[in-house]
């Protein structure tokens, strides 16, 4: 008798979702795997799901290692596409990786809640669902475990709850991130911990990397948000010392060059345009979020998460103050060029860009601004795109360094010999 498929379904093909799908279907501990990726409908879903059918990866990367084996597998056919919630009822193992957003946290609370309940209520009895989305600590044990308990006695099933969160990578070694990575999990008892565990161990690099358990969900949940939290507070340190080497012409790129010399600190990050992204704008506030809504307690308070927060967010004015003081004359009618509009290097991904925040502080200034970014393909008001680098500027912004721009001098143009140039990447 033929073995019946393993049905991996991915709730949200998102930033997360997608690059996981993949890494799922390429490792080589499942046999007959079947791969199923459930979004919700709207314009831009059926957009990407419409570019994902024809095996295009719909978020654009300089990941070729990811293209190619995205096209080779939705050409296998082991890769199905769904609007259909009623087909979690096939799935053995569940990925939600939908988004939980800091803005109206209340309706993100609404949402998130929404999508597992349209897993759960179509799961099929021991199937395991494992949630990726980085939620407020204590979600998976007050939250999300009182209903899929409810659910379980009404459909006289057993259903299984852990918490894994992701620690993916956009940019040029994507899939490889998704891999190659020390993984983290719990999950809401025995058996949910080792299913969970067990499904880890096929996707990761176990060779070279761990998966560690933690004591509870909330623990998990609240390790991914110190994780960010850390690196958002690490990045708005070293804020008020680029201004205090400014203030004294030292070069502060040296000294951190000097400083990662000794190993207790070559995590120390340097100043840059800003802080972008989906993760590291939004999770330092998690925690308090999660006093408010589980602990009920309003006294416990995260100044270093929010003080990094509002710095990290202010950054890019200190770029835009360096522009208007080194260029002395107005900006009024001056044609910027923007290089690179991502939020990192080696992404198409445009969430708080601070490539983005600061066109709008200069829009202010009323110059012509162009941008050049070749893996993005969005178009914006007042802002246009340029295939090519090949025109007079006064300005240029090199705000993102994606690979194609490394070995990119600017000076090689004719048309640029007077032109200001600032490298904020
Ligand atoms: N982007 C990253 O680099 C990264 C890294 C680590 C962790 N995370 C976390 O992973 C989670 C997902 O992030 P992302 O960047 O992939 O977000 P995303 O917005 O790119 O993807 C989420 C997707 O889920 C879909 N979705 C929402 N509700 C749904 C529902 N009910 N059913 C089906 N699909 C639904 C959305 O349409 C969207 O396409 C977040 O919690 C984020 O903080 C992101």
């Amino acid at each position: 008798m033929k073995k019946k498929n393993k049905v991996i379904a991915v709730q949200g093909f998102g930033y997360v979702g997608a690059v996981n799908a993949v890494n799922i279907a390429i490792s080589k501990k499942f046999n007959n795997l079947k791969i199923l990726c459930v979004e919700k409908k709207n314009l831009r879903t059926i957009n990407i799901i419409n570019q994902a059918k024809k095996g295009i990866f719909p978020h654009h990367s300089n990941d070729k290692n990811l293209i190619k084996n995205f096209k080779k597998l939705v050409q296998s056919r082991n890769f199905e596409f769904t609007f259909d919630k009623k087909k979690f009822k096939l799935a053995d193992i569940i990925l939600i990786t939908i988004n939980y957003d800091l803005k109206k946290i209340k309706k993100s609370k609404f949402s998130f809640l929404n999508g597992f309940k349209e897993v759960i209520n179509n799961a099929k009895k021991n199937s395991l669902i494992l949630i990726e989305t980085t939620v407020p600590p204590g979600t998976c044990e007050n939250l999300l475990k009182p209903i899929l308990r409810r659910i379980e006695k009404k459909k006289k099933i057993r259903l299984f709850l852990s918490h894994a969160f992701e620690r993916v990578t956009p940019g040029k070694n994507y899939l490889k991130s998704c891999r190659d990575t020390h993984r983290v999990y719990s999950g809401i008892d025995y058996k949910s911990k080792i299913l969970c565990r067990n499904f880890l161990k096929k996707i990761t690099n176990t060779k070279k990397y761990t998966i560690t358990e933690l004591e509870n969900t909330t623990a998990s949940e609240t390790c991914k948000i110190i994780e960010n939290s850390y690196r958002a507070v690490n990045i708005a340190f070293i804020d008020e010392w680029m201004k205090f080497c400014k203030e004294f012409n030292l070069n502060l790129f040296e000294i951190i060059d000097a400083i990662k010399k000794r190993n207790t600190h070559n995590n120390i990050m340097s100043p840059g345009l800003g802080v972008g992204g989906y993760c590291l704008t939004k999770d330092p506030i998690f925690g308090k979020i999660s006093s408010n809504f589980f602990l009920k307690n309003k006294n416990i308070s995260f100044p270093f998460s929010e003080l990094a927060l509002k710095v990290n967010k202010k950054m890019t004015g200190n770029s835009l103050n360096l522009i208007k003081e080194k260029f002395k004359k107005s900006l009024n009618n001056k044609k910027i060029l923007i290089v690179g509009m991502a939020y990192k290097n080696d992404v198409g991904d445009l969430r708080n860009s601070p490539s983005l925040n600061l066109i709008n502080q200069l829009k202010k200034l009323n110059p012509k601004l162009f941008f050049y970014d070749p893996l993005v393909s969005d178009q914006f008001k007042d802002i246009r795109k340029v295939e090519k680098i090949n025109g007079f500027y006064d300005i240029v912004l090199l705000c993102v360094k994606h690979q194609s721009f490394k070995n990119f001098s600017f000076l090689k143009f004719n048309k640029m010999k007077k032109t200001i140039f600032f490298d904020s990447a």
